[in-house]
Order: C-alpha cells, then sequence, then structure tokens
C-alpha cells in the first residue's frame, strides 16, 4: 500500500486521538472506582471476571486461585459422603430486623444480625452476616443452571475471614413465601439513601440435604478458605413474576463463569 504524506499524517493522528480516548476512559473508570462501589462487573469488557485479578493488588486469588467458586458439577466430581452427617444450621424461627444495602444494579444484599443463626461445620461456629442474591446461578449442577441462587453468608465466631456459605438454588415454579418478603421492598438500582431497613424477615428453613466442597468468594477479593454448602433437593421456586421483580432491581448481569475444580471433589450427604 502505497500511502500519501497527507495520509500518513492522517492514521498517525488518527492513532494518536484512538491512545487519548483509551486513556481517557481509563481515568473515568479509574475515578469512578475510588469514588463509587463499582470496581468490577460482570462483562467482557476491562472490569470483567476475566481480569478481575488485575484490578486490584488484593485481587490476586481471583486469578491465581485453585480453590474458586462457582463450580460447574459434574458427575465426576461428586461422590457421597457419609462421614458429613445433617446438616447443623439453625435460624430463628421468629422473624428479625434486616437492613438492605446498597444496590448498584448487580447486588441487592440484605443484612442480618449475627444472632439470628448459628451453623455449625466440624466443630467450627458460624454466625450469619448477610444474604445477596444472583439472578441466575453461578453453580451449574448437571449442566443445569438455575433462575436464582441465594448465597447466605456466614464467619467464623473465631475469624471473620473464615466463611461458609449456603447456596440455596431456586427452580422455576410458583411463588417462593421467602422471596414473597420482598415484595415493593427492592430498592431500585442506584437508588438513595443506599440503606433501608426490614422491620422483619423469616429466615428461610433448610433441608438437610446438602453437598459441600471447598472454595471461595465469587466476587472480588475471590478469598479463599470458604466452606460451601449447596443445598440440593427439595429445590425451593421462584416464580416468573419474582424472576422480573428481581430482575427490575438487578438489571446488570452476576453471574460469575465457573471456575476450575482442580481435583476438588463435591461431597454429598443424602438424607437417609
Ligand atoms: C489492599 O489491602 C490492604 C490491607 O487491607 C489495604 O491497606 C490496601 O489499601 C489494599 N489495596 C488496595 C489497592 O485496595
Ligand atoms: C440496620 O441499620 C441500623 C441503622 O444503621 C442499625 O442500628 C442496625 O443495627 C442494623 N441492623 C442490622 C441487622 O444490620
Ligand atoms: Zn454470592
Amino acid at each position: 500500500m502505497i500511502m500519501t504524506s497527507q495520509g500518513r499524517k492522517c492514521l498517525y493522528w488518527t492513532l494518536t486521538a484512538y491512545l487519548c480516548l483509551q486513556i481517557i476512559s481509563f481515568g473515568v473508570v479509574h475515578a469512578q472506582e475510588q469514588g463509587d462501589d463499582v470496581r468490577f462487573d460482570y462483562g467482557d469488557g476491562p472490569n470483567g471476571p476475566a481480569h478481575w485479578g488485575d484490578l486490584n493488588v488484593n485481587w490476586t486469588k481471583c486469578k491465581t486461585g485453585k480453590y474458586q467458586s462457582p463450580m460447574r458439577i459434574t458427575p465426576d466430581i461428586m461422590v457421597t459422603a457419609s462421614k458429613l452427617g445433617d446438616l447443623d444450621a439453625e435460624y430463628s424461627s421468629e422473624p428479625v430486623a434486616a437492613n438492605i444495602s446498597i444496590n448498584v444494579g448487580y447486588a441487592v444484599e440484605v443484612k442480618v444480625s449475627p444472632n439470628s443463626g448459628l451453623l455449625k461445620i466440624n466443630g467450627v461456629r458460624y454466625r450469619p452476616q448477610q444474604f445477596h442474591f444472583h439472578l441466575g446461578s453461578e453453580h451449574k449442577i448437571l449442566g443445569h443452571s438455575f433462575p436464582m441462587e441465594l448465597h447466605l453468608v456466614h464467619t467464623s465466631e473465631e475469624d471473620p475471614n473464615v466463611r461458609a456459605v449456603i447456596a440455596w438454588l431456586f427452580v422455576k415454579g410458583e411463588d417462593s413465601p421467602f422471596l414473597a418478603q420482598f415484595d415493593g421492598k427492592l430498592p431500585k438500582p442506584d437508588s438513595y439513601p443506599r440503606i433501608f431497613s426490614l422491620p422483619s424477615i423469616t429466615l428461610p428453613k433448610l433441608e438437610e440435604s446438602y453437598a459441600r466442597y471447598q472454595g471461595s468468594l465469587t466476587t472480588p477479593p475471590c478469598s479463599e478458605g470458604v466452606t460451601w454448602t449447596v443445598m440440593l433437593w427439595n429445590f425451593p421456586t421462584i416464580s416468573e413474576r419474582q424472576i422480573q421483580m428481581f430482575k427490575a432491581a438487578m438489571p446488570k448481569e452476576n453471574v460469575r463463569p465457573s471456575m476450575p475444580s482442580h481435583g476438588r471433589r463435591f461431597r454429598i450427604h443424602a438424607d437417609s
């Protein structure tokens, strides 16, 4: 290709303008990060899951961790584990007070008092902190994706960095009485004030059949040392109306892609 000097100049300025735009838009993103809660997203762009590990020095586990969540649960990693025992989780049977905090379009988090429940795993006592919703399941079970996955996040009484998360997967069907408690109460995306109090929430009643594996938080900093309990069988239902209600509150995608199992097993406890 022969290029006139005019053409070369034009190409030079086009490239410069392009680079300038890149730098400017990087600056904008960076400024947002410092001033807002939005630091990562679920898109294909520079803040998406493939790059979480590079966005912050404290998030390297997102790319180097070998115990990352969620996982794709396939038959080859499933084992029956008789030693697990029944799930030892008890939540207050009385309604508890809760706060819904920050809705940045992909996260509605409901904070509860640590006294509202107790989960025991291998002698470690965990207390509930918050639960939140993923629209579309993060865990894929035997190739199935579910319309909603709820995460109940607990921390150890001894060390708040040691966590246990219970995942509750919903199948499509009737209205969920548990989710019906949020009718008309979900904050709009980016709404202020950022904390809404809920005077009374009845926490879920969990069955005893579950599976367990060692994983991580599914959002940055992707911290590991998280003991996962995935409830299996008797999946609760969510209606189309409820899916739409949550979609209106969380219009942005919030499902992290499956992470490699790296030899981990999904240990199943079936109620006998
Ligand atoms: C990383 O974590 C440390 C310790 O919590 C904190 O002081 C530091 O500001 C964090 N760095 C960034 C870039 O967020
Ligand atoms: C909810 O927020 C109020 C006001 O900040 C606080 O007093 C209360 O302890 C919070 N409750 C929970 C369960 O986090
Ligand atoms: Zn989650």
